[in-house]
């Protein structure tokens, strides 16, 4: 794969984009604040170092993209290398751009499940498995997001609520993204067998 190449040997051009994904550790999970410890560090990083991205958090994976010098992104690649939070970062590309996709944040941190609620095209993405994306799907994965930060710049509505989550949360999400429709069911049942339960003792069926 050439952006693995490119990874390996990045061009020495002034805007490289750098994209990997990687899995959340049980270190990251264990903290309430990961991701707003993560947000925190990188927006005043990147700021200085005129990185702009985003980071995408769903299903335990992590999907980030950032744009900025060749060198700047490399010292940023190593410290993630070093970053025990997350584990297995895949480096899906390292290469020249012409202009950045993400130039009005530092960092976005997206919450992919909490996302969807919002019936965000990024649904057909659900659950979040990012290793399995192909060149294709990376590209339109970006293009949503892209496009949906374009519009709140436009718009001036740009959603700035910090990304807050608990342990139980990150578990629930992880586990509930890979299968809400098994909960949803079950859900539907349970309250079926109350209704009928009462709907028996209210008609003298059971006593
Ligand atoms: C998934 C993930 C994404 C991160 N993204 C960034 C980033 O965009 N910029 C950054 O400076 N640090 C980022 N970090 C944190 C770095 O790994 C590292 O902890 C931090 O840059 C160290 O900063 P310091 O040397 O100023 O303490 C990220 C960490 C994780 C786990």
């Amino acid at each position: 794969m050439s952006a693995i190449n490119n990874a390996i040997n990045p061009v020495t051009t002034d805007l490289c984009q750098f994209i990997y994904v990687s899995r959340i550790t049980s270190t990251g999970l264990s903290s309430p604040s990961t991701l707003s410890d993560i947000s925190e560090i990188s927006i005043r990083n990147n700021e200085e170092d005129a990185i702009t991205g985003v980071l995408c958090y769903g299903n335990g994976y992590f999907l980030q993209c950032v744009e900025g010098s060749e060198q700047d992104l490399t010292n940023l690649k190593n410290r993630l290398l070093l970053d025990n939070r997350h584990k297995e970062m895949k480096i899906l590309s390292f290469e020249e751009i012409t202009e950045r996709r993400f130039f009005s944040w530092w960092l976005r941190s997206i919450m992919l499940e909490r996302w969807i609620t919002k019936g965000f095209e990024l649904k057909e993405f659900m659950p979040f498995e990012p290793y399995n994306l192909d060149d294709k799907e990376l590209k339109s994965f970006l293009n949503i997001l892209q496009e949906y930060y374009q519009d709140q710049v436009r718009t001036g509505s740009v959603d700035t609520s910090p990304v807050k989550y608990s342990t139980l949360g990150v578990t629930l999400s992880k586990v509930v993204g890979q299968h809400q429709a098994f909960f949803l069911i079950q859900t539907v049942l349970g309250v079926l067998v109350v209704m009928a339960l009462l709907w028996l003792m209210l008609s003298d069926k059971i006593w």
